[in-house]
């Protein structure tokens, strides 16, 4: 083998060097590239989390104020429509007992005007009570589910079990996260009556640490969860709505359906966070 001349061997040993040189300083550019481009992911990151914050304040303003909006009908609906109609039902009755003995078809008028008149007193009142139940804010959230949970058994003929731990914890839930969980018991249940042809619901709240657990279930026919949360135009809105309404005050929703097991809904709600 030929000895390789010292001259081409330091000749060869420079492009070596620069080759490395030219190497490093692509890395260096990399480097500082990609540093720059972490700068920019975090500070997309942080600006997107600052987004989802803004968004849920907003979320949790515009609750509040469609609660406080419903309230407002709702007692309007209470106090002053229904004593409008209350006020007519007395007149008409005093003006029956005035009417002359051979006005016979009068008292028959007057008699079906009445009926129809307690009937809408009766709806007035029910539907005032679906849009704020008053019991909510009076009595609290055990007393106003059990109230509804009643009345919807009566309507529907649909068996409800209650199963609820009684801590006081319970009592220091602020108004809005009582609204929260009554609000998905009242489309929960509503959904069971309208399409799981159920005989039995199961409403269950517990209490582990730092947050309320609560569990509907019911013994009726399954359906495709997973088909509905893809669908692109959502024409059902009541259990995305459950789900907002939860993930607006920090909570989980999480919702499962299989056959022979029926439909169960099940929430957590922080109460670190809500605790009034
Ligand atoms: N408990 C249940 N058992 C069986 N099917 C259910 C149950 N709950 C919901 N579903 C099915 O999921 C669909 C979506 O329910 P969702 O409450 O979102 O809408 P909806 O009740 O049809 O309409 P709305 O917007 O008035 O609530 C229903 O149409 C029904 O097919
Ligand atoms: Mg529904």
């Amino acid at each position: 083998m030929k000895p390789i001349p010292p001259s081409s061997c330091s000749a060869q040993a420079t492009v070596i060097e620069k080759r490395l040189k030219r190497e490093i300083a692509k890395r260096k550019a990399t480097e500082i590239k990609l540093k720059e481009r972490c700068r920019d992911y975090d500070a997309l990151l942080s600006g997107s989390l600052l987004m989802q914050e803004q968004l849920r304040h907003l979320s949790h303003k515009v609750l509040q104020a469609q609660e406080e909006e419903r309230k407002r009908i709702s007692r309007e609906l209470h106090d002053e429509i229904s004593q409008i109609l209350t006020g007519i039902t007395v007149k008409l009755a005093a003006l029956k007992l005035e009417s002359t003995s051979n006005s016979i078809n009068v008292k028959k008028k007057i008699d079906t005007t009445q009926r129809l008149l307690e009937k809408s007193v009766a709806t007035i009142h029910r539907f005032a009570r679906e849009l704020r139940p008053a019991m909510l804010d009076d009595l609290g959230l055990v007393p106003a589910l059990l109230a509804y949970m009643k009345e919807f058994g009566m309507r529907t003929g649909i068996r409800v079990q209650f199963n609820s731990v009684t801590a006081d914890k319970l009592k220091t839930l602020d108004s809005l996260n009582r609204i929260v969980i009554y609000r998905v018991v009242q489309e929960a249940l509503t959904n069971v009556a309208k399409h799981a042809k159920a005989e039995l619901i199961t409403v269950s709240i517990n209490l582990p640490p730092d947050a309320l657990n609560m569990e509907i279930n019911d013994n009726g026919i399954s359906f495709n969860v997973n088909r509905l949360f893809v669908a692109r135009k959502q024409k059902h809105l009541g259990i995305i709505g459950m789900r907002e309404r939860v993930e607006m005050v920090g909570g989980v929703f999480a919702i499962e359906s299989e056959p022979d097991k029926g439909t169960t809904i099940s929430i957590q709600i922080p109460f670190k966070h809500n605790v009034a």
